[in-house]
């Protein structure tokens, strides 16, 4: 068979591609194959809902899957930090469930930084559902740990 690069292409495009978005979802607890072992205090529908919500509210700063912005420990040009990733790898799971949902809320301009607030666009129950959709992205050790300090 005469391999042409519209044949890598069309085969590249049939076996590479499922693993490619595979692996972008991985890390979320429903859809790794291992089953979270930590019951979470919300549910697949609350975790599907926050998704949207945070497509619309949040993924332009904290970036897709909450991975935030790779250099977030440093400011930027304009003395201000970046979006810190959400997704367990950085500190929000050092906030209790109350301060989440106050800094979501309130966000961070008045503590000196620049993360806009939601109350006024966001009803508690969405503000729940984005976080269920952030947590959903915690390995059980991070879930573990934050239930611990909550
Ligand atoms: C305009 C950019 C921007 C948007 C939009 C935004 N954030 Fe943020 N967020 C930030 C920044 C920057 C910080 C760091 C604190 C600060 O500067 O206010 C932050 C901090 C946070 C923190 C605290 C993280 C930690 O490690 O302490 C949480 C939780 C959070 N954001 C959730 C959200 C959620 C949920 C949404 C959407 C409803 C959202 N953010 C929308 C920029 C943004």
């Amino acid at each position: 068979m005469k391999v042409t690069i519209l044949t890598i292409f069309i085969l590249s495009s049939i076996f590479i591609t499922p693993v490619f978005a595979g692996a972008g979802h991985t890390g979320n607890q429903f859809s790794d194959r291992k089953k979270s072992r930590i019951t979470r205090w919300y549910n697949k529908s609350m975790v599907m809902k926050g998704a949207k919500i945070y497509e619309q509210n949040c993924s332009s700063c904290h970036m897709k899957n909450a991975r935030g912005v790779s250099n977030w420990r440093k400011t930027d040009e304009t003395g201000n930090y970046p979006a810190p990733p959400l997704n367990g790898t950085a500190h929000a799971w050092h906030h209790d469930h109350n301060s989440l949902r106050n800094i979501v809320r309130e966000g961070g301009q008045a503590m000196g930084g620049t993360m806009p607030g939601f109350k006024d666009k966001l009803s508690d129950k969405e503000i729940d559902s984005v976080l269920a959709w952030i947590q959903s992205y915690w390995s059980d050790k991070i879930y573990g740990e934050w239930l611990r300090r909550s």
